[in-house]
């Protein structure tokens, strides 16, 4: 194995963007990911050499620099303590709920903030070696809120780029965070910090100015040292064509008609597709569905509702209570309503690769997506990509930061279960053609603002900031 060469690029994420797949005679082998952010990010790294800095989801796995796909990938080593600290504890049970509303009570420990900090400096210290001469470092999310700051220290000649997928909270729950100055300082490192909506980056902007205390106008914010940081909304899509492409495939075709078979052939077939997390909004769905059944507004010998559950997080009890939750619900709603051969919610606690994604989005008559918060939410955005027919409907929570693009779904507020049933029954009733209006738009949304378009937007930002800078990254697509 030899060590990546010093990058013009390098990208510095909590995961690294392959999976560990264990082959037949015993051996292990890395596989891309499937996630969006590869796929967006894949073509500007080869331009530019990139070089990945990313943890590989294990303990105390101390591995070398490696190469998958031609993707110089650098791992980060995390121990039992630190992935218990750091990745469950700050990371998903103190900032996970805090960013999203306190939809679960975040808690807060003084070592597991030792935690974040002291992992936090590790992946700052892998990205100051990789990094060349005035190159630029794209730090994502926040598990990594530190990095900008602390790379800075070491490397003052790098251009930083910073962006969160998740939603920033406004300023009355920021600051419940005992280290809310430091996260606030910490993201200050960068050079541009950019957030899913135009909202988050004035809240951002907001408490700077309040908490630390530094001059701001509009989105720029002035440093005591003469550094002028921007922040910026970027909002994050999906590889559009990439979608369209496999749910035209054949193979994805007629998986999708044998789903429906398999489900009976039912009229009308709604969809969730989640991973297992409480700010999703599936019980609220499941819910609202089972008294549908219940009050005969569907029967479950014409509609069904296929739940995809992907496991996320098992070891933090909040997602650990939750399925127990869904477990029981389903069990009860299927219990009460359900006949021989026909249950009214078909659930899957697991997860697929995207050709059976996407034909379950070619199945599908009505997606469902409720998050009571959501910093984007890619599966509204996937459907959309999928119905190249403009056939389907979507009802989507304006909670998710995808409603404040895809206007034309049937928009619904998850704390409100009898809206959210009303527009369920809506959707199934609407005609092809108030579908076919409400798609199209919705269609062109997603067609003009891909992911490609995204890392575009951010990377063009970051580098024609500050014309001084010599060494400026090329997004891929403009080469
Ligand atoms: C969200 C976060 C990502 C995270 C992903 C999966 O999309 O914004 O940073 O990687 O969930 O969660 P996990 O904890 O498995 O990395």
């Amino acid at each position: 194995m030899t060590s990546p060469g010093p990058a013009a690029l390098v990208i510095v994420a909590n995961r690294l963007p392959v999976d560990q797949v264990s082959e037949p005679d015993g051996t292990t082998s890395w596989r891309p990911s499937p996630g969006g952010l590869v796929s967006a990010l894949e073509p500007v790294m080869r331009e530019n050499d990139g070089t990945w800095i990313g943890w590989t989801g294990g303990r105390d796995d101390r591995m070398e620099p490696f190469e998958a796909d031609d993707l110089d990938l650098v791992p980060v080593t995390m121990t039992a303590q630190e992935v218990e600290e750091f990745y469950e504890g700050f990371s998903n049970a103190t900032l996970w709920p805090l960013y999203h509303d306190l939809v679960a009570k975040p808690e807060f420990h003084r070592e597991w903030w030792d935690s974040y900090v002291s992992v936090n400096r590790r992946f700052a210290e892998l990205a100051a070696e990789h990094a060349a001469e005035s190159a630029t470092v794209w730090v994502h999310d926040y598990q990594l809120q530190l990095v900008p700051q602390m790379l800075r220290e070491l490397r003052p000649d790098l251009r930083i780029g910073f962006y969160l997928h998740i939603p920033f909270p406004p300023a009355e729950l920021f600051q419940q965070l005992p280290w809310r100055r430091q996260i606030l300082e910490g993201l200050l490192g960068a050079d541009l910090v950019g957030f899913q909506l135009p909202g988050a980056a004035a809240n951002f902007v907001r408490l700077v100015r309040q908490r630390v205390g530094h001059k701001t106008h509009r989105d720029l914010i002035y440093l005591p040292d003469g550094r002028t940081v921007r922040a910026g909304a970027f909002p994050i899509s999906i590889d559009t064509a990439g979608y369209e492409e496999l749910a035209r495939s054949e193979a994805v075709v007629e998986r999708a008609a044998e789903i429906r078979e398999a489900l009976g052939d039912p009229r009308k077939v709604f969809l969730g597709i989640d991973r297992l997390d409480y700010t999703k909004g599936i019980h609220a769905r499941l819910r609202a569905f089972g008294e549908l059944v219940r009050d005969g507004h569907f029967d479950v010998e014409d509609a069904v509702f296929v739940q995809v559950a992907v496991p996320s997080r098992e070891q933090v009890e909040q997602y650990r209570l939750l399925r127990d939750d869904i477990d029981r619900l389903v069990g009860h709603i299927n219990g009460d309503y359900g006949r021989i051969g026909r249950p009214a919610i078909s659930y899957l606690h697991s997860s697929y690769p995207r050709e059976e994604m996407a034909a379950l989005y070619r199945a599908a008559d009505i997606m469902v997506v409720t998050p009571y918060r959501d910093g984007m939410n890619l599966v509204a955005k996937e459907y959309v990509a999928c119905r190249h027919d403009n056939t389907g409907a979507l009802v989507l929570s304006e909670f998710a930061g995808a409603a404040e693009e895809l206007r034309q779904a049937y928009l619904i507020n998850p704390y409100d279960i009898n809206g959210m049933k009303s527009a369920l029954v809506g959707a199934a009733r609407a005609d092809d053609k108030e579908l076919a209006r409400r798609m199209r738009a919705m269609r062109k949304t997603v067609i003009q603002h891909d992911v490609a378009a995204w890392a575009d937007d951010f990377l063009t930002e970051l580098n024609d900031g500050d014309l001084t800078h010599d060494k400026v990254v090329r997004p891929a697509r403009r080469l």
